[in-house]
């Protein structure tokens, strides 16, 4: 079903219908933060003052000109200068995606992406925070590890996403185990082959757990990131036992279990997406519960 919604957000007519949405709609406004950053640093304030850590994207993806991917940059090194003169940086990092940053730009992607996540990684240190790199579709994994592997070489800090979905995830768990690491465990999000990724939900989630069980085994600082309360049960068991680690949960999404987790002293932080390139975003959010997908059709079509 979420592959049949995904590849049906890739049509025209649905496209135009979901990007005619203002964004101040509810149903868009549930998942982002606003379309800027005075929004996204408000809403950041706000789980800030109710015990709640955040990560901040800066909406876009699939960029295919080279000056967008420096704008990108620029944005997140403008993010970062105001989360430090806000006092924010202490409980907010930003999460970057590499395809905003010039990943898919021919031959030279790779250099160029590199290029400008150095440089919001080197923003990120000077106001006291980190940067994780969001993982996308499985064509994307070599190349994004590669940056990460460059990127660590002078801020080891920078994290990583793996998705548990994909067969290879527990070899990368192993290898992204050890000391100093972040690593971001999730489902994934995006429309796989069964050659790459598991196809079956349940299979999903058994995987997930075993990679969660290699991250809480290695000397790393595993992010456990699900709204699945069994999973997040789990990881709260291997957690007491260990300390250095925490969950994370999308803006939007099981806000009360955030609150209430962190009130009873679990690490949790928020990713908390803004800006007005939201359809990709939006997209998956719904494509993972059928029921929103549901909703928002019934709205276009009333
Ligand atoms: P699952 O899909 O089983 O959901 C468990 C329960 O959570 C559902 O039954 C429902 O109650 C609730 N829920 C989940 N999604 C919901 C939604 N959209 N709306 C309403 N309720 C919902 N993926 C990726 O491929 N690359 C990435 O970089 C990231 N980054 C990322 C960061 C963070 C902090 C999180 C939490 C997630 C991601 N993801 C991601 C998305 C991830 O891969 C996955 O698609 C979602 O987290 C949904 O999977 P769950 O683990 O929540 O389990």
């Amino acid at each position: 079903m979420p592959k049949l919604l995904l590849a049906a957000a890739r049509t025209r007519p649905v496209r135009a219908s979901v990007s005619a949405l203002p964004m101040t709609h509810k149903m868009v406004r549930r998942f982002i933060a606003g379309p800027d950053a005075p929004s996204a640093l408000a809403v950041t304030k706000s789980l800030r003052d109710q015990g709640l850590a955040v990560t901040l994207d800066v909406l876009g993806e699939d960029v295919t000109d080279r000056a967008q991917a420096a704008a990108t940059a620029a944005a997140y090194r403008s993010l970062l200068g105001s989360l430090s003169d806000a006092g924010l940086a202490d409980r907010a990092e930003v999460s970057v995606k590499l395809s905003a940053l010039g990943q898919a730009l021919g031959a030279d992607g790779d250099k160029i992406a590199l290029e400008n996540a150095f440089s919001v990684a080197t923003a990120a240190a000077e106001a006291g925070t980190t940067m994780t790199l969001d993982m996308e579709d499985h064509t994307t994994v070599d190349s994004t590890l590669g940056v990460l592997r460059e990127l660590r070489e002078q801020h080891p800090w920078v994290g990583a996403v793996l998705q548990a979905a994909l067969y290879r995830t527990e070899g990368d768990c192993r290898d992204l185990a050890g000391s100093g690491s972040r690593v971001r465990l999730v489902k994934g999000a995006y429309a796989e082959p069964a050659s790459v990724a598991h196809p079956r939900k349940t299979d999903v989630d058994a995987a997930y757990r075993r990679c969660m069980e290699i991250l809480f085994a290695g000397q790393g600082h595993p992010m456990i990131a699900t709204h699945d309360m069994a999973l997040v049960a789990d990881a709260c068991a291997l957690g007491r036992a260990r300390g250095d680690w925490e969950l994370q949960m999308l803006y939007g999404i099981r806000a009360d279990e955030q609150r209430l987790l962190a009130s009873a002293g679990v690490d949790v932080r928020v990713y908390l997406p803004f800006g007005t390139d939201w359809y990709g975003y939006y997209i998956r959010r719904l494509a993972e519960r059928p029921a929103n997908m549901l909703f928002l059709l019934r709205h276009l079509g009333s």
